[in-house]
Parts: C-alpha cells; sequence; structure tokens
C-alpha cells in the first residue's frame, strides 16, 4: 500500500480522491496545509506527496522531503512551473502530472469570461435582481466577425479556438510547435501579427522562463485599441504592472483574468472578513471591465474525476516501478 500525503486538501479533493482510490486503496493521508519548506515534514512518513498549483515545490521544501520517504511528487494539476526540476533530479525524485484532462473546462471557461466580459451578465444578474431594468452600460458587441487569437495552440488552446471558431469568429494562432489539429479551425501567424490582429486575445500557453510577462507593456502597446485579454493560464504571463497601465490608458478593453501573478497566498481561500494586502489586485478589482475568477477554470465535476483519476494511477505506477506516461522528472523514456 502506497502511503500518500495529500497536500492542500479541499472537500472537494478529498470527495473525488476517495471514490477513485476505492479501484486502487492507497492509504491517503489528507492534509490542509499547502506544501512549502515548514510543512514538508508532515510527509517524512509517507512515499509520495499529492501537491497541487499553488504549493512550494521549490529547491528546499524538495531537500526536506527527500530527506525522510518521500520519493515521488504527483501533481494532481497540469503545469509544473512551480516545481524546480533540477533539484528534483539531483535529489532523484519522481515528478508527475496530470498531462491531460477535460481541456473543455478550461476553453469553456475562457469562452464564460469572454461572453460575461461583452454582454455584462454579471452587471445585468444584479441590476435586474434590484429592479433596474435599464440597459445603459451593457453593450455588447456580436462576436460573429471578430478576430480571436490563441497563444498556445496545445489541448485546451486548440478546443478554445474551436469553439470560438463557431461563434464565426476567424481564428489566428501563435505557436512555437504548430499543432496540425488546430490548422482545421485557424492560421497560424507570427506573434506580432497576432496582438496586432486580435479584437479578443486569449493565453494557453505554459508558463516558463520564454513565457515569463509574454504580454508586457511592449506587447499591450502593440495590441489592437479596445481589444479584450483573456489569461486561464498562468498569472506570470502577464506583467500585472503593465496590464493596470493599458487598462487606466483605455488600451485594453476588457481583462479576464482566471489566474494571477500573485495568486499563492489568496486564491482557493475564504478572504472575505480579511483586509487584503495586494494592492495590485484591489486595483484591478476596481475597473468595470475586469472579471477575475479565482483559478476555476479547471473546477468541473469530469475534470475532477479525471484529475483524481490520473493522479492515483500515475502514483500505482510510480511505485511499482512501471514506466508512467505523465513523468515530468525524470523524462518518460
Ligand atoms: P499543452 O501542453 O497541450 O499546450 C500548451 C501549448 O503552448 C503547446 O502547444 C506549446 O507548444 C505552446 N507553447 C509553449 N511555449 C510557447 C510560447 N512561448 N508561445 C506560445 N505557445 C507556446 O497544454 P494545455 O493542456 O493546453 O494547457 C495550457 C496551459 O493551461 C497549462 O500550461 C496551464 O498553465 C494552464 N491551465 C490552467 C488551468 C486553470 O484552471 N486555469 C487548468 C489547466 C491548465
Amino acid at each position: 500500500m502506497v502511503r500518500v500525503a495529500v497536500f492542500d486538501t479541499k472537500p472537494y479533493d478529498r470527495q473525488f480522491l476517495q471514490a477513485a482510490n476505492r479501484g486502487y486503496g492507497h492509504d491517503l493521508v489528507f492534509l490542509e496545509a499547502r506544501l512549502q519548506p515548514g510543512t514538508a515534514a508532515l510527509a517524512l512518513e509517507c512515499d509520495a506527496v499529492c501537491a497541487f498549483v499553488n504549493d512550494d515545490l521549490g529547491a528546499v521544501t524538495l531537500a526536506r522531503l527527500a530527506a525522510g520517504r518521500p520519493r515521488h511528487v504527483a501533481l494532481r494539476c497540469t503545469g509544473f512551473n512551480h516545481v524546480d526540476l533540477q533539484a528534483a533530479t539531483r535529489l532523484s525524485m519522481t515528478v508527475t502530472r496530470v498531462t491531460a484532462y477535460s481541456p473543455y473546462s478550461v476553453a469553456e471557461h475562457a469562452v464564460g469570461l469572454i461572453l460575461t466580459l461583452n454582454r455584462k451578465f454579471h452587471r445585468a444578474y444584479n441590476r435586474v435582481r434590484e429592479g433596474n431594468f435599464s440597459l445603459d452600460g451593457l453593450l455588447g458587441f456580436d462576436l460573429r466577425g471578430c478576430t480571436v487569437g490563441v497563444v498556445g495552440t496545445g489541448k485546451i488552446g486548440q478546443v478554445f479556438g474551436a469553439i470560438m471558431a463557431g461563434f464565426g469568429c476567424r481564428i489566428v494562432g501563435y505557436d512555437p510547435y504548430p499543432n496540425p489539429q488546430f490548422t482545421a479551425v485557424g492560421d497560424y501567424l507570427p506573434l506580432a501579427q497576432v496582438l496586432a490582429q486580435a479584437d479578443i486575445l486569449s493565453l494557453h500557453c505554459p508558463l516558463t522562463p520564454e513565457t515569463y510577462h509574454l504580454i508586457d507593456g511592449r506587447a499591450i502597446a502593440a495590441m489592437r485599441q479596445g481589444a479584450m485579454l483573456i489569461n486561464t493560464s498562468r498569472g506570470g504571463l502577464v506583467d500585472t504592472k503593465a496590464l493596470i497601465a493599458g487598462l487606466k490608458a483605455r488600451k485594453l478593453g476588457a481583462v479576464g483574468l482566471d489566474v494571477y501573478e500573485e495568486e499563492a497566498g489568496l486564491f482557493f481561500e475564504d478572504r472575505s472578513g480579511e483586509i487584503i494586502d495586494d494592492d495590485q489586485l484591489q486595483r484591478l478589482l476596481t475597473f468595470p471591465n475586469v472579471l477575475i475568477t479565482a483559478h476555476q477554470a479547471f473546477f468541473t465535476q469530469n475534470a475532477l474525476e479525471e484529475i483524481a483519476a490520473v493522479t492515483l494511477e500515475n502514483i500505482a505506477e510510480v511505485a511499482a516501478g512501471r514506466p508512467c506516461a505523465h513523468q515530468v522528472c525524470p523524462p518518460p523514456v
């Protein structure tokens, strides 16, 4: 039986992991604490740790884990930008992730942000409940005929492009590693042209040293006047300072974010009774044309079932010494 410390557990994690674990029988130790250097000791008697997007998997945490029994970090997410892979390799730790789970969950959430920002459902909902049936300020535009730019045309970007093509949008994409399936819905262009042509720009690439602050002041300056920017990928893709400047200058027409550079200490928790010290986030929340959700794009029943199943299978395969197709480190053979 594999003993697994499941960090950053929320009630829904427990629900879906416990249901999927009926087929595995791993010994799951659910911990509410986020994984970080100070909490790594909670896992010392476990064979594996199961971590999420905002857990700290830097060199110090990994070294503390490696001082005990854990030899496997099983990420229950797709992105692995928060893992120090060099340290993991040095410490002979295996890192696995959930390479793919319902790309529809994230793509559909991005579409939801676009529709809400465009047709202002959030404002209409509140107005009508208060008996205010005025339409002033709710003016939108037809999506049909708009140009939608997709940066990162992998699994999620491709599904997103296909949905937007269904609205009658023209789809243009940028990806250094083109996806043949994407060409069925859109055309590849250099990034500069995607930025210049898109009425709506949606980010679907991973956060890497190359993509950090991909959308900075220069990129925003190169975008169309009044363009809408959607980020459901990783907060670090967008320079928040430049984003605020672009909004203040009325250059950006609307911004939808499911991720935020400094989300780690904030998202996934109820902070409604607290004073939030993050002035940039608070400034963003004052714009009427900004919509922020707290990293919920993945949050569908289908995705959570898949994440739980793949994570537990990864744990079983690594424990049995079998090759695991979802290994990040060492790379799968
Ligand atoms: P994927 O690996 O299928 O696709 C990513 C694409 O980005 C690849 O085609 C890759 O070639 C491309 N890419 C790499 N570097 C690039 C660059 N410099 N410029 C443009 N494109 C580049 O990944 P998938 O499953 O589509 O996920 C995309 C991202 O979505 C993940 O990396 C993750 O950060 C984010 N995500 C967010 C979730 C949320 O709940 N908000 C949930 C799941 C994923």
